[in-house]
Order: structure tokens, then sequence, then C-alpha cells
């Protein structure tokens, strides 16, 4: 049986993406504090530190829109983003090296990264679509710190931490 009621046209579609992505804030928020204990790296721990903070400006920017919409401010359970931080903790809880590990948090964060990038999108489109300017606006703002993340992410794995992981145990 469906748990939601029925979806009747664009603006209900939105306004159950907007609870999927708040239901995900709240998971990245609790999953932050754990990546940045296992990270090796000062320059990760304190990027994903950074993150947390951002992320707790994106759950106040997602009040303001769940405000603006009428909405109870309430999340609907994001499996999606359940399944990526699942990954995440699987990659705190194996062995490695750890110069493997901060690749592999990485690689974990940035899967949770595009998938917020891809969900904001969606919610940034449906915004326009419906004419919410103001709301698009804050969506887009959110999505592109999204990807500034991504991109100190993949700097910091390119500057250093990939070199590291593959000389861990070299040679030994
Ligand atoms: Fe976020």
């Amino acid at each position: 049986m469906p748990q939601h009621k029925k979806m009747n046209n664009l603006e209900d579609l939105f306004k159950d993406v907007l609870m999927d992505l708040y239901d995900a804030e709240q998971q990245v928020v609790k999953a932050l504090p754990k990546m940045a204990e296992n990270a090796q790296a000062t320059e990760l721990k304190q990027s994903f530190k950074e993150h947390l903070e951002v992320t707790r400006g994106q759950i106040t920017r997602l009040d303001k829109i769940f405000k603006e919409m009428k909405m109870p401010v309430q999340g609907k359970h994001c499996k999606g983003m359940e399944g990526l931080i699942k990954e995440g903790e699987e990659v705190i809880q194996e062995e490695m090296e750890p110069g493997v590990k901060d690749a592999a948090l990485i690689a974990a964060a940035q899967k949770v990264e595009h998938y917020e990038i891809s969900g904001y999108g969606t919610a940034r489109s449906f915004a326009q679509a419906l004419g919410h300017t103001e709301i698009a606006r804050m969506l887009d703002q959110t999505a592109n710190e999204e990807g500034e993340t991504d991109k100190k992410l993949s700097t910091i794995a390119e500057s250093h931490i990939n070199r590291r992981a593959k000389e861990e145990r070299a040679g030994r």
C-alpha cells in the first residue's frame, strides 16, 4: 500500500522531492562527524568538518523553503542516501592502510555529493517550472555548494591522497 497520498501534479511531486532532500541532509549531518573522525589526513578531516557546517546551512535553507511552500518541516526517508551512507560506514569499518582509507572515504563522500547535486538539480527545475523563482535560486545555491565540495574532494584526492594510497606498503 502506498505510504503517502496520491500525487496529482508537479507541485505535489516537488513537495515530495523537498521532503526527500530534507531527510537526506539530516542523514548527512549524522554521518559527517564519523567521516571526519576516521579521516587520517588533516586536510580531509577539515574538509568534512567544513561540509558539516555547510550542510547545516543547507538545512536552514530548506526550512525557509518549507515555510515559503507552507509545508510542515518534515522529511521523508531517503533510501538512496541511506544506501550511500551505509557504503561510507563500510569503509570506516574495513581494515585499510590510512592512505587507502582516506581515498575510500573521499570516493564514498563524492558519491553522496553527486547524489545531492542530482536531487537539487531536479528540485530547482521543478521550482522553476512552478514559478517559484526565489526558491529555485536557493536550491541552485545549495547545488553549487555541493558541486564545490565535490571539486574540493577531487583536489584533495589528486593532490596527495591517491599517491599516498598508491604508495602504502609499497615495497614492503
Ligand atoms: Fe547537502
